[in-house]
């Protein structure tokens, strides 16, 4: 805006030739152009905080690995660990801790380990809590062959998107009269809209052909009938990606028959937390396997697998899954270079075969993994 006053003044200047202000015009431009790029330059070498859950069990171990790797591939990143024991309220029931909101609506970003859930102590799901508190809508989880990690299938590539926060986990159970429990689905078009079109989103973000919704609009012709309706809606807006809509029965027997025939799967929450695990088991498992929540002002990564308490503290744990979690962080974060040469690095780890972790067959420790990945990343 200042340079565009100024040429406007120097061309009202009677003085100047018409030759000589389109010199100056040109010359503010290459300033502004100099300007610009410095601003960027700053701006990507400015360094991002982030929120660390290190979580519980082995959350504390392979979260330092993560922050090991990160640090020697200089990723401009600070982090914010936070502790999310819940606390005790006044009315006796326990909840998150406060500092975890403020964190987060500071950095928009997070990285958790996984969360160790007591049962019966009168608290929901940490998990659940998180992904309620901050409205993280889409679950995220691509399942890909790790190379060098042998498993009964091959080039297996998919991306299960899970919506995340309503359907059969939307909490409302009752009962009616004794001996007869009423659990409620809930779909709504908003949800199911936001979930499809981040499913399209993300496809052709990552380049991928094709959406299958997923289903049983047979049977629950209301709920799924109306997620399947808002998919085909999201469908008709994104043409450039192929669609597909396919029962969950005849999903789960193709999966195992062929899963090289599906890409991105989008579907409600619970099929979506079956079939999420039904996908990680044809790669290896959860300990390989990375996820995303993503929200409409943020969203939090973390690995999928639990707290792992017989081998937690004693330098065991593989840090793959969480590490793969937080490459899909930088690529949220618009770092791609850094999530390539990481990804790349523990991948070249994992396929040479000979450092590696007891779950991946090896005798290696956490620490000697991290090492490993670490010096790949700084070769
Ligand atoms: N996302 C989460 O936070 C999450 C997910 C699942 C379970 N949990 C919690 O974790 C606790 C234990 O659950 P669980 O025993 O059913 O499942 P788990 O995933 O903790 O353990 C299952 C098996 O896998 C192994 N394993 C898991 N992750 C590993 C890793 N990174 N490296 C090497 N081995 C690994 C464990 O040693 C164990 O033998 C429970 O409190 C549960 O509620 C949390």
């Amino acid at each position: 805006m200042a340079s565009r006053a100024l040429v406007g003044r120097l061309s009202s200047i009677s003085t100047l030739e018409h030759s000589q202000t389109n010199t100056i015009k040109n010359l503010i431009g290459a300033l502004n152009f100099v300007f610009y790029n410095d601003r960027k330059r700053n701006y990507s070498s400015q360094k991002r905080l982030v929120t660390m859950i290190p979580g519980d069990g082995i959350g504390p171990e392979i979260s330092a690995s993560v922050k090991q790797i990160f640090s020697a591939a200089s990723v401009p990143i600070d982090w914010e660990d936070v502790d999310v024991t819940p606390v005790k309220g006044p009315d006796g029931l326990f909840r998150l801790p406060q500092k975890i909101f403020e964190s987060m609506e500071k950095t928009k970003v997070g990285l958790k380990g996984p969360l160790a859930t007591p049962i019966g102590k009168g608290h929901q799901s940490l998990n659940l809590a998180l992904r309620k508190a901050f409205s993280l809508y889409a679950n995220v989880r691509p399942c890909k062959s790790i190379e060098g990690y042998e498993t009964p299938y091959k080039n297996v590539d998919i991306v299960t998107i899970r919506e995340n926060t309503e359907g059969e986990y939307s909490g409302i159970e009752h009962t009616i009269v004794d001996g007869v429990v009423q659990s409620i689905k809930l779909i709504t078009e908003n949800a199911s809209r936001r979930v499809a079109e981040y499913a399209f989103k993300y496809a052709r973000e990552n380049k991928r052909s094709t959406v299958t919704a997923v289903h049983k609009a047979n049977i629950m012709r209301m709920s799924d009938g109306l997620f399947l309706k808002c998919c085909r809606n999201v469908a008709a807006k994104n043409k450039d990606i192929k669609f597909n809509e396919m029962y969950l029965d005849t999903v789960c027997l193709n999966l195992v028959q062929d899963p090289l025939a599906f890409d991105v799967l989008v579907m409600p929450n619970l099929y979506g937390d079956i079939l999420s695990d039904l996908c990680a088991g044809l790669i290896g498992g959860l300990g390989v396997t990375p996820s995303g929540n993503i929200g409409e002002e943020g969203a939090i990564f973390e690995s999928v697998h639990g707290t792992a308490p017989d081998i937690a503290g004693q330098n065991k744990a593989n840090p793959t899954a969480l590490l793969l979690s937080a490459v899909m962080m930088l690529r949220y974060m618009q770092l791609t270079p850094y999530a390539d040469r990481i990804e790349r690095a523990a991948f070249d780890v994992i396929r040479e075969g000979k450092v590696l972790t007891g779950d991946l067959k090896g005798n290696a420790t956490c620490s000697q993994f991290t090492e490993e990945i670490c010096k790949k990343v700084t070769a």
